[in-house]
């Protein structure tokens, strides 16, 4: 029996190792036809195509690509700026595992190519939400999401047919290692304090994102994108004001849909990436999986709170760029990836991410998203305001506001 062909790009960060361990998991139902990355780690590549044998490995950095070839005498090795898209010919489902903007091409590809997308670069789609709408209505293309929220909120959506009667959905935060702590607690973050977190163990822009909520803050506009229009089948219309953030800390509860009769259908399983990216792979089946069970006898509590936007206020700007609309998205994901670049080369000290995000969403020209060009131009242009910033003397933190529908 031939599998199901899947290519994993960014196959040797977090989830793109996790990835191949889910299809390991299950040799006669997944097959790896095709993977590859930035190039930065090419040993781990090699011991990869090694082990899975795809057909294809794609690389962005073209330096690398001699080296592989000769390696991998067995493989097609692809290098340079188009390569890492170029696997979405190669498969059915394609992961897309990059980090960053830079996952973009990958993300176009794959929908364009009429294949499922199992999406966990969420800054591609925040990016250039209009022009990835536009790319999900191809033939046969459809979008499966990776990130354990919103693969949660698509299982919820299933235990309803009638997507008129979502009345809201509720993306839970596990609050990142420095939840409880007030804003004057937390001048002092330092890179190590803030890669320290709590439940997940992720890659270091992600686990940084958690740290300041703007994962969450990504999160609600990839959660708008995927489910607040009609563009999926399991679209549910809901608006910016209909998606709620709720912090629980420990990571069981992964998302919950509240419907129209105040019923809420919640997903629940340990925090273990591999599981949303098997439910990704597998829907509309599910994986037979050897890990990641639930000892309920261990989960004696299940807690929720409000989520402190005067500590934590990128969650704020993350509503306000979607509210926006047309290239803001894009340029909050750009700044935020300066930022956060910044700060691990500690160059930004992380109590001024916000004001740095706050201060480029200021100087935001207001350009449209139409097409892929102007959303690469959105993303420049942001990063040169941003970087900019970087060094002249910021203004204090963003300041916090109270109406957030949080
Ligand atoms: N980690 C998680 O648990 C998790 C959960 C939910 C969502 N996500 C999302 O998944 C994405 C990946 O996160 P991660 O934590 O797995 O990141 P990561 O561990 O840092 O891995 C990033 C991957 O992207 C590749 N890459 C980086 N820059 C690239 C470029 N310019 N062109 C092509 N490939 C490039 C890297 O290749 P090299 O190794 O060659 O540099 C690596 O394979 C992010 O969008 C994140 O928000 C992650």
């Amino acid at each position: 029996m031939t599998g199901v062909r899947v290519a994993v790009a960014g196959s040797t960060g977090s989830v793109g190792t996790q990835t191949l361990e889910v299809l390991a998991a299950e040799p006669d139902r997944f097959e790896l036809t095709a993977l590859g990355a930035s190039g930065s780690r090419p040993n781990l590549l090699v011991e990869q195509a090694l082990a899975f044998r795809p057909k294809v490995v794609a690389v962005a950095d073209p330096s690398v690509a001699a080296d592989l070839a000769e390696r991998l005498p067995a493989c097609d090795v692809r290098a340079g700026p188009d390569a890492l898209a170029s696997l979405a010919g190669e498969a059915d489902v394609i992961v897309n595992g990059v980090v960053g903007f830079a996952g973009l091409p990958v993300t176009l590809a794959a929908l364009e190519a009429g294949r499922r997308l199992a999406l966990a670069n969420k800054e591609s789609l925040i990016a250039a939400g209009p022009v990835v709408q536009q790319a999900r209505r191809t033939p046969g293309a459809e979008l499966v999401p990776v990130d354990s929220e919103h693969g949660a909120i698509h299982q919820c959506l299933r235990a309803n047919d009638n997507v008129a009667r979502v009345a809201r959905l509720v993306l839970t935060a596990s609050g990142g290692p420095f939840r409880g702590r007030r804003r004057e607690e937390l001048a002092s973050v330092t890179v190590e304090d803030a890669l320290a977190h709590p439940t997940w163990n992720m890659g270091p822009k992600i686990t940084v994102d958690s740290s300041t909520l703007m994962n969450k803050g990504l999160e609600v506009i990839e959660a708008y994108e995927l489910f607040g229009t009609p563009a999926g089948p399991l679209g549910a219309r809901v608006s910016l004001e209909e998606i709620e953030v709720v912090v629980h800390p420990q990571s069981i509860v992964h998302s919950m849909v509240e419907f129209t009769d105040a019923t809420t259908i919640a997903q629940l399983s340990s925090p273990d990436m591999r599981l949303p990216i098997g439910y990704a792979l597998a829907y509309p089946d599910r994986i037979v999986t050897p890990f990641g069970r639930l000892d309920w006898r261990r989960v004696t509590r299940l807690e929720f709170e409000p989520p402190d936007l005067d500590a934590f206020p990128c969650l704020r700007l993350a509503y306000e760029a979607a509210r926006a609309g047309g290239t803001a998205p894009a340029w909050l994901n750009a700044a935020n990836e300066v930022a956060v670049e910044a700060f691990l080369d500690r160059r930004l000290r992380w109590i001024d991410i916000p004001g740095l995000l706050e201060s480029t969403l200021d100087r935001h020209d207001g350009a449209r998203a139409g097409s892929v060009d102007d959303v690469v131009e959105a993303d420049r242009r942001a990063r040169q305001v941003a970087r900019n910033l970087i060094g002249r003397s910021l203004p204090g933190p963003a300041s916090p506001r109270t109406s957030e529908p949080t």
